[in-house]
């Protein structure tokens, strides 16, 4: 039986991890690979409504929207429809997927943002996805001036709910980041997204040849 890989790209805001999925895309399919490129939270039309609850808010209720906790279950809710209806498929039939964010953004986000414990966010992952990992994590990292440079020019003010959170909650999703990926190193690779994006996209390759091989 064919079986694909699953790859995330993580990081913070303004990390471009957008970019970087397209350009590895670009390189896989160059090497006659099916590739998926899909996004969190997102990628399913279930998902992708999801994803306007979460980002958009809702209207009427006086601007909170979701409390941390309902943030959570709403996040693993779209990712459990995602990872049934496309990204086990998908890897099942050869594909590779490159997924823009995956379970660490919980982790950084709903855990080293807001305060929810690891234990809790991946009892969650457990009901929802049973758990499952992708084969390689790749962690975007970019110093804050330079994410904030290239936020200006992507959003021009107009960020979405959890990107417009202040400076000290974005500084602890970074340091959380961080953390999940010096507690499980085989998991993660961890790349330095400061320079041009092919610059980056290079290290990205580096980080993929073992599956490559
Ligand atoms: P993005 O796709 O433009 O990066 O926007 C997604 C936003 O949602 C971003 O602010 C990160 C946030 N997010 C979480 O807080 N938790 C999650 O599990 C995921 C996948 C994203």
């Amino acid at each position: 039986m064919m079986v694909g890989k699953f790859i995330a790209l993580e990081g913070g805001e303004g990390a471009g991890k957008s970019t970087q999925a397209r350009m590895l895309a670009d390189a896989l399919r160059a090497r006659g690979l099916e590739v998926v490129v899909t996004r969190e939270p997102g990628g399913t039309p279930g998902a992708e409504a999801i994803r306007a609850l979460l980002l958009d808010g809702v209207t009427g209720d006086g601007g909170e929207s979701w409390n941390p906790r309902a943030e959570a279950l709403l996040f693993a809710a779209a990712r459990s429809d995602h990872v049934h209806r496309l990204i086990l498929p998908a890897v099942a039939r050869g594909a590779w997927v490159v997924c823009d964010r995956y379970l660490d953004s919980s982790r950084a986000y709903q855990g080293g943002g807001s305060g929810l414990s690891d234990h809790d966010i991946l009892a969650l992952h457990q009901v929802g996805s049973d758990g499952l990992l992708p084969d390689l994590t790749v962690l975007i990292e970019v110093s804050s001036d330079i994410a904030s440079q290239r936020l200006t020019l992507r959003d021009a003010g107009n960020s979405d709910r959890i990107g417009s959170r202040g400076g000290d909650y974005h500084a602890r999703v970074g340091a959380a980041f961080g953390a999940l990926a010096d507690a499980e190193p085989a998991r993660f690779a961890r790349i330095d997204g400061n320079a041009t994006p092919e610059q980056t996209h290079t290290l990205v390759l580096q980080a993929l040849a073992p599956l490559l091989a």
